[in-house]
């Protein structure tokens, strides 16, 4: 199974290589209440960011994942002191030596990344092989070097491995040709080690954004315009430790609302009311299903059949978020309209298609776009490709008839604190299992 399989999902019975997988017995309304974890894509720039600090850092609410634990094995690695209390991560950089993120982990996982900006900051310099592959297609971070190079650093790149030697960054104006995520995210990190005044142009404008600029602040940067399309950094000042409070993940908001969506039933979140998931509402709702929300709290009741939604198309926030899509598909799959989704964030973002085909589903992909003929849906045995890939298959096994199961859960591990623990409050049939 490769390299850099999380233990939790192998165990060794008697030798033989055992895998975790979703047993799911679907077709049957779900009803009950379910607690939204902390942002895995809010959490991980925060993580970055510790490195900025003088002094121990605090994180309340962040998830429990194996990405998080992939990213504080880069921060012990440089030698921070990290420690976890139940959902809050202490980050103390004092004693941090060195500036190279190992290969292994920038191999597992993409957003190791964002470490750069933050090495880049602190110690002028940062060392880094190229990041994995992965399912999503090809994933340049031609703008994460473009904008370390706009600060002032220097780029080489030899045998695989980019690093990055930048002792005196200055703040300069930073137009981004697309709002990329990351790209932004590490651009205001660097952005905080560089002397004066940084402007990033068509930055992302996700809620993401908006959370790590609130951590920032706790640290004593001058940071202001997240969300909007022109964000402020004054770099240069030494920043003391933060505390902050990761936001409620929005697309686990988004999977628990499909998966209620795709089995029928009612369902109760708690920890968000849905702020940032406007358009995964509205698709809902034309989908035919029932959505309210109060402080803190966002339900979802379908009732009848669920439709289709027309068409759809993904892009940039506040636009529908790419990583909903698989999740939409998946609820829409089993209902009973005709729909038209269109993904224009990442090439490859359909592969999970074949899962759902498995279970009966009629899609037909064609480029960037995937047609949806919603019809009931029969278990099967299917395998996550990716995160929010393995999260749609385990959607549709809940409205699908008879059993399923979901192998590759290192996928969905990467991106959910206990998927299954969750889907059984809400009332789905759903247990973890393990088998050859
Ligand atoms: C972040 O990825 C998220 N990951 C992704 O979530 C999410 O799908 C994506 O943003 C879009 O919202 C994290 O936050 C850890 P991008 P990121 O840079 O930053 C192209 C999940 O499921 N691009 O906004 O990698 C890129 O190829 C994950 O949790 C360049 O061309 O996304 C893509 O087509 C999946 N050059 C587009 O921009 C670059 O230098 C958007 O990517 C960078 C990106």
């Amino acid at each position: 199974f490769g390299i850099g399989w999380p233990e939790q999902t192998k165990t060794r019975i008697g030798g033989d290589n055992m895998m975790d997988y979703f047993a799911v017995e679907g077709g049957r309304p779900l009803e009950g209440r379910v607690f939204v974890h902390g942002a895995k894509n809010s959490a991980l720039p925060l993580l970055a960011a510790t490195l900025l600090a003088d002094g121990e850092s605090v994180l309340h609410n962040c998830p429990d994942l194996t990405d998080i634990s992939a990213a504080l094995g880069i921060l012990s690695g440089l030698g921070c002191r990290v420690r976890r209390e139940g959902a809050t991560v202490m980050v103390d950089p004092t004693c941090r030596r060195g500036h190279t993120i190992p290969d292994e982990l920038m191999g597992q996982m993409r957003a190791s990344v964002l470490f750069l900006g933050s090495l880049l900051a602190r110690d002028g310099e940062a060392v880094a092989c190229w990041p994995g592959g992965c399912a999503l297609g090809a994933r340049p971070i031609d703008l994460h070097i473009r904008a370390f190079q706009a600060l002032g650093a220097q780029v080489r790149s030899w045998n695989g491995r980019l690093s990055f030697y930048g002792p005196r960054l200055h703040g300069r104006r930073l137009a981004l040709p697309i709002p990329s995520v990351g790209a932004t995210e590490n651009a205001m990190l660097a952005a905080c080690g560089a002397q004066g005044i940084t402007v990033i142009d068509n930055p992302a404008r996700e809620p993401e954004i908006v959370d790590l600029q609130g951590f920032l602040r706790s640290m004593g940067a001058q940071v202001s315009g997240a969300g909007t399309g022109e964000i402020t950094i004054q770099g240069g000042c030494r920043l003391h430790a933060g505390e902050y409070t990761v936001m409620a993940d929005r697309i686990v908001a988004a999977t628990y609302l499909c998966a209620v969506a795709a089995a029928g039933g009612e369902g109760e979140l708690l920890g968000t009311q849905g702020e940032d998931l406007g358009p995964v509402l509205a698709a809902l709702e034309a989908a035919g299903c029932e959505t309210g929300r109060a402080p803190n709290r966002l339900w979802i009741r379908r009732r009848g059949p669920l439709g289709g939604v027309g068409s759809l198309c993904t892009g940039p926030y506040p636009a529908f978020p790419t990583d909903a899509q698989p999740l939409l598909a998946a609820a829409l799959a089993g209902g009973t309209g005709k729909s038209r989704i269109t993904e224009t964030i990442f090439d490859r973002r359909f592969r999970y298609t074949e899962g759902l085909c498995a279970m009966g589903a009629a899609i037909q992909v064609e480029g960037d776009t995937a047609y949806i003929l919603g019809r009931p849906l029969h278990g099967a045995q299917v395998a996550a490709t990716d995160l929010r890939g393995g999260a749609a298959l385990t959607v549709a096994a809940l409205g699908a008839q008879g059993p399923s199961r979901i192998w590759g859960l290192d996928h969905v591990d990467r991106g959910y604190e206990g998927l299954e623990t969750a889907l059984a409050a809400l009332g789905g049939n759903i247990r973890r299992e393990t088998g050859p």
